[in-house]
């Protein structure tokens, strides 16, 4: 067997008169108009608790998309006992009959169901179509077409047999079942890290991110119309401690697949040492937490393409990337023009709702983000450190809009400079030509994050110099490019210190996590 080689889906354009559009705007059409009921799945069967709670459009916040059916702690076991009877002939099935199931799982995406998928993420999480064409269709075909790739590379490497020997090396499911807990913001990354342990032979409990049940439950579709066997991935949403307590307590945890906040991830680490004793052994921990990405200008910096990746790099989809550009280091040489083209492009920023195509911001994710987003700019309108340059206006009276940010502060420590915000704001620290070292160091020094960044510089000298200095600050470091929009198979994607455990989706290094290696000889 070979596995298909994999290319990266092209990004459609949706340009007005594309098939794409016309279609995109039907399927837009069509799930506006009816509000589902989302069950649970468990073992393939669907599961109704009557614990009920909505999906709401963020920015028509009157218009409920769904209800949802949540689970508690009994549901987690039966999706637990799911799990481990599916591990049986799942985890026993050769690996290119379970890639099977992820690569026709690509071709239902990049056709019939493309447009379903992107109209439930542009809906449900306030995604622009060209945002959700990035996350939704191309990014989960990606992993869906390269992971059984780097499956393939990686049952390829076996050890050497010197005569009278057979040496192998054999990739086995982890003993138990991986829980995967996954967030709003991309439709990707909630496809990737229940299927990712599942191609390599393990079963999953998956929590998608309440907020972004009604993406999830459409990738689950696909999964299933994919000939996802039953009980491979249980799907059991619910609030965080009723669904992660019994999940992270039960002794046949083997994985935790893990994006979102790193104050919930740090809990979930303690909870499982504490539980150790318990395990059959020790859970394979992975996880993509925060950021506080950075973009360094250099003095010999390009202009209009640092302020292009800033825009786009702090803006795009509201900021709530965990890789958005939300601290940005600018030589005091190039901050007049640099500032003018920046706020130029920020006045013409179009916000609203992203079924209009030529929006390019939506609302942020719903009531909690709005808040929390609008109390960090209170932070700097009350500040005497801090200029409000452009917006701050927050609205939440149709939907939960917050206008594109930026801050200009005197202080490098300043709480906006460090703290994680997840919206569109961005903070700017004008440093002196002359002290380029000190604020590469408070560049490499200030977050306690290490994600994204990227630097600006045209001088080849200032490019190797800047990419030395600042290497541990970011896990994905982009030179003369914004910070967000890693490819699968292109830029491996993840970071290190708080944020997260760098196992780089989308590539050999995250499936590694998903084995327990056998090494056999045998004697002839
Ligand atoms: N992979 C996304 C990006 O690079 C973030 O999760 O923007």
């Amino acid at each position: 067997f070979r596995i298909p080689d994999p290319r990266n889906e092209p990004v459609l354009s949706y340009a007005p008169g594309t098939p794409e559009r016309a279609a995109l705007k039907a399927r837009l059409a069509e799930l506006s108009s009816r509000e589902i009921e989302i069950p649970l799945v468990i073992g393939g069967r669907e599961v109704r608790t009557g614990r009920i709670a909505e999906v709401r459009v963020p920015h028509r916040h009157g218009q409920r998309l769904a209800r949802f059916h949540q689970a508690g702690p009994a549901e987690v076991q039966a999706a637990i006992e799911a799990a481990l009877e599916a591990r049986k002939t799942w985890s026993a099935m050769p690996p290119h009959d379970r890639a099977a199931v992820l690569l026709k799982a690509a071709d239902l995406l990049a056709g019939p169901w493309r447009q379903t998928l992107n109209a439930a993420t542009m809906l449900g999480q306030s995604k622009t179509p060209y945002q959700a064409e990035i996350d939704s269709a191309c990014e989960i075909i990606d992993f869906w077409r390269w992971n059984p790739h780097f499956m393939e590379r990686m049952h390829h490497d076996q050890p050497v047999s010197p005569p009278g020997q057979w040496n192998r090396t054999e990739y086995r499911a982890l003993e138990g079942f991986v829980f995967a807990v996954t967030p709003f913001n991309f439709t990707s990354i909630a496809a990737n890290l229940p299927t990712a342990p599942a191609l390599m032979g393990n079963t999953v409990v998956w929590k998608p991110a309440s907020s972004a049940i009604y993406s999830a439950w459409h990738v689950m579709k696909v999964l299933e119309a994919a000939g996802l066997p039953p009980g491979v991935i249980n799907f059991v949403p619910g609030p965080g401690r009723a669904v992660g307590d019994p999940a992270l307590g039960s002794a046949d945890l083997a994985g935790l697949h893990f994006t979102g906040s790193t104050g919930v991830f740090q809990q979930m680490w303690r909870t499982i040492g504490e539980n150790l004793p318990r395990y059959h052994g020790y859970p394979r921990i992975v996880g993509e937490t925060g950021g506080k990405d950075f973009v360094f200008v250099h003095p010999s910096a390009d202009v209009d393409a640092s302020a292009t990746a800033l825009v786009r790099g702090a803006f795009e989809y509201q900021g709530q990337k965990c890789s958005a550009a939300s601290r940005a280091y600018v030589p005091e040489s190039l901050w007049p023009q640099l500032r003018e083209r920046l706020l130029g492009m920020v006045a013409e920023i179009k916000m609203g709702e992203v079924e209009d195509f030529t929006t390019f911001m939506g609302a942020v994710i719903d009531r909690g983000a709005f808040d929390s987003i609008r109390k960090h700019i209170g932070v700097a309108r009350a500040s005497s450190q801090a200029k409000i340059l452009a917006g701050g206006g927050c609205d939440d009276s149709k939907g939960f809009f917050v206008e594109p940010t930026v801050i200009e502060t005197v202080n490098p420590h300043f709480k906006l400079m460090e703290e994680e915000i997840f919206g569109p704001v961005l903070t700017v620290y004008v440093y002196a030509d002359i002290r380029l070292d000190e604020a590469l160091e408070l560049c490499s020094t200030t977050s306690p994050y290490g994600l994204t960044g990227a630097i600006f510089a045209r001088d080849r000298d200032a490019v190797a110099d800047l990419t030395r200095r600042l290497a541990d600050t970011a896990g994905n470091f982009y030179v003369n490019d914004k910070p967000t929009g890693a490819v699968v198979g292109q830029q491996p994607f993840g970071g290190a210190r708080a944020s997260g455990t760098n196992d780089k989706a989308g590539s050999i290094a995250n499936l590694y996590r998903w084995v327990s290696i056998r090494s056999i000889k045998e004697t002839f």
